[in-house]
């Protein structure tokens, strides 16, 4: 009776956080590791941002706020998607959460019985299955290929709905791959929804970060049952602050506030208020996302020409800070040629398996340039 859960002993830990741990362990040894392993911005918040925390520390906002979130944050929040995104949510369809991470696992834990089926384009971010697995869920993968961009083919993501599917999952920026969905693919997937009477979750925090193509803000197409999710981590490099948001019909936006309520109530007072402000001084957060976005674009051109020449495959990401390479010229097992990288380039790197994509690797590039140019040398040295 002393055991723990079979919950808990299901649940692996995310390979993201094993690899960077690892990293960080060589790091500690003397190590000069390149990682590249994180999902986060390296540049520091807006000053406005930072300024606006300080002012809310100042002005006293540190008691509990209602459970789904201020009312100026999420009336700030439906402004947003208003303005940038013709998508129209009253206060009552936002809640605000503890990252986009506990949206998510929300959303799962309010939609999903035990053996109902989530459809989840592959490569996909290794904690949608974890999460969608202890809501008693079950992921079903459809694959895309690098030959196709990690674009998914509706027809595959029709394929793949049965009686038990109850909802389909799109991610666009995507992570791993950077791609960035087409509006036909992503409007042939929300129609499927719709027909199959299905919900729609639409992971959207990459918004901020696309190079080329338009970002498709997929609500519009069927909002009675979409949830959009999205939050302050990576478009406004707000990641240690943990505020996300999700949008969508009141009827489950309210059954997620009432878990929430639950379980951690309110997201960080102070990081509520900051983010409001970096959501409603619009024009000098569009100035910062517009720099970071910039600094991106030339990094990853210089990591995915760079890459290519090395003979490592990896297709131009449209977007996200992410490029997936086919490492399998270091060894046929991803996870041993991530080793070989860490090990012997020191170029820290995380391997396929868990986003569901043998023999390729993800490399985040938010990084510096040098950095960037180095990790290269240093695999090319690794290749040799
Ligand atoms: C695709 C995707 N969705 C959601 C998140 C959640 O981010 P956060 O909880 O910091 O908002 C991440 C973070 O890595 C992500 O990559």
């Amino acid at each position: 009776m002393s055991g723990l859960s079979q919950r808990i002993q299901a649940l692996k830990v995310a390979s993201t956080i094993a690899f960077n741990a690892k990293a960080l362990e060589l790091k500690r040894a003397g190590v000069d590791v390149i990682a590249m392993t994180a999902g986060e911005p390296d540049f520091q918040p807006p000053a406005h941002v930072l300024e606006a925390a300080v002012e809310a520390v100042r002005l006293g906002l540190t008691k509990y706020t209602a459970s789904e979130g201020t009312r100026d944050l999420r009336d700030a929040i439906a402004a947003k998607h208003a303005r940038e995104n013709a998508l129209h949510y009253g206060a009552d369809q936002v809640v605000v959460s503890t990252g986009g991470k506990q949206v998510l696992y929300n959303a799962f834990m309010a939609l999903l019985e035990p053996g109902d089926e989530v459809i989840v384009p592959a490569p996909y971010w290794v904690t949608y299955p974890a999460q969608i697995e202890l809501a008693g869920g079950v992921t079903v993968a459809v694959p895309t290929s690098a030959g196709d961009g990690f674009v998914p083919d509706p027809e595959r993501v029709a394929a793949a709905i049965t009686p038990r599917t109850k909802a389909i999952l799109l991610n666009s920026p995507n992570n791993p791959t950077g791609a960035v969905y087409p509006e036909a693919v992503l409007q042939a997937i929300a129609d499927l929804a719709e027909s199959h009477d299905l919900w729609l979750v639409t992971d959207e925090l990459y918004e901020h970060i696309v190079y080329e193509g338009a970002f498709t803000p997929v609500a519009r197409y069927y909002p009675e049952r979409t949830l959009l999710v999205h939050g302050a981590s990576k478009g406004y490099a707000l990641t240690g602050w943990r505020i996300g948001w999700g949008c969508g019909p009141q009827r489950l936006i309210a059954a997620m506030g009432k878990l929430q309520g639950q379980v951690t109530s309110n997201a960080n007072a102070v990081a509520q208020y900051a983010t409001q402000v970096a959501l409603t001084e619009v024009e000098r957060t569009a100035q910062f996302q517009s720099m970071t976005r910039g600094a991106y674009r030339e990094r990853r051109d210089v990591i995915v020409r760079g890459l290519n020449a090395l003979g490592l495959r990896t297709p131009v990401p449209q977007g996200a800070f992410y490029v997936m390479s086919d490492i399998s010229p270091i060894h046929a097992d991803e996870n041993v040629a991530a080793i070989r990288l860490l090990e012997q380039a020191h170029v820290a790197v995380v391997p396929g398996t868990d986003f569901a994509a043998p023999g390729f690797a993800r490399l985040s590039y938010a990084c510096s340039m040098e950095q960037i140019e180095t990790a290269l040398t240093r695999i090319e040295g690794l290749l040799a």
